[in-house]
């Protein structure tokens, strides 16, 4: 720091040109700016001041620099407080609530659906658990997202039947787009939709297009998602083959289904 002080000192007393001088001055106000720490998030990149000074140039006509400026960016760490903020205005808020720690394994399949789901927490293999509602499916799913964001990576939660119509929306994708790039996506109780006389959901043509497009894209990207559904795999391989298979490969070891209305927990 003392060197750039010095600097200005230096270059402020010499006769150089106003692009010198600013360029000095601005490098000197950004190290003083990136030396504070804040209270924003607890992030180290930016010490927790959620922006970082950067020094940026204007150019004059032909090209040659005349000014600098120093000018804020957003750290990353800001934007992933604004997603939880948003989740927590959203029904999205009580999932942050579900940890490991809080996920009570004291029958032999609870402890297996732990013990695997903490193993996937750790990587980026797809992870698919369905059957049985009230199990512990949508808890033991945002264990694991919330293990990734916890580890800096970014997340989403999508709750299927509220989201879908949005992905629906031709005039506007950027929900789409946002869900296909995001690192790690949580998608909850895929595909519910009142059963009909087969008893599969009665889902429509742009209801499992849409979903088709979000996964696909994801699976050929390697994008970690995570699904809970009421369906078990068999079922989803039956409402469109190519989703459940891709799911079944890309998911591998990871794919638990829950049966038997015991293990609701909501009824204990
Ligand atoms: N093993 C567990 N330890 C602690 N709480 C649990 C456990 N399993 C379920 N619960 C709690 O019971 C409630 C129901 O569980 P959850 O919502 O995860 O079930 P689900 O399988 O997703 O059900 P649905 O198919 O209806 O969505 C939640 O409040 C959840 O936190
Ligand atoms: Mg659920
Ligand atoms: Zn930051």
């Amino acid at each position: 720091m003392d060197t750039y002080f010095s600097l200005t000192k230096k270059i402020l007393n010499a006769n150089v040109d106003l692009f010198t001088r600013t360029k000095a001055i601005s490098i000197d106000e950004m190290n003083i700016y990136n030396s504070t720490v804040g209270n924003e998030t607890n992030c180290s990149k930016c010490n927790g001041r959620g922006y970082i000074a950067e020094v940026i140039s204007e150019k004059n006509i032909k090209g040659h620099e005349i000014r600098c400026y120093m000018v804020l960016r957003e750290c990353e760490c800001l934007n992933d407080k604004k997603e939880n903020r948003k989740a927590q205005n959203s029904g999205t808020q009580p999932l942050l609530q579900k940890t490991f720690e809080n996920f009570m394994a004291s029958s032999p399949w609870q402890k297996g659906i732990k013990s695997l789901a903490e193993e996937n927490a750790k990587g980026k293999d797809w992870f698919f658990i369905g059957g049985q509602s009230g199990a512990g499916k949508t808890h033991i799913c945002s264990a694991i997202t919330n293990y990734q964001s916890r580890n800096k990576i970014q997340v989403n939660y999508m709750i299927w039947n509220d989201q879908i119509n949005e992905l629906k929306n031709f005039e506007d994708n950027t929900m789409m787009e946002k869900l296909k790039r995001v690192e790690c996506l949580y998608i909850d109780d895929l595909f519910k939709k009142p059963r009909g006389q087969n008893g599969l959901p009665n889902l429509s043509t742009p209801d499992i297009d849409k979903t088709w497009e979000l996964l696909n894209f994801r699976y050929l990207n390697k994008l970690k998602t995570i699904i809970s559904s009421e369906l078990n795999l068999e079922e989803v391989l039956k409402i469109d083959e190519s989703m459940g298979s891709r799911i079944k490969e890309a998911a591998g070891k990871f794919i638990i289904s829950v049966n038997g209305s015991e293990r609701n927990l909501r009824l204990q």
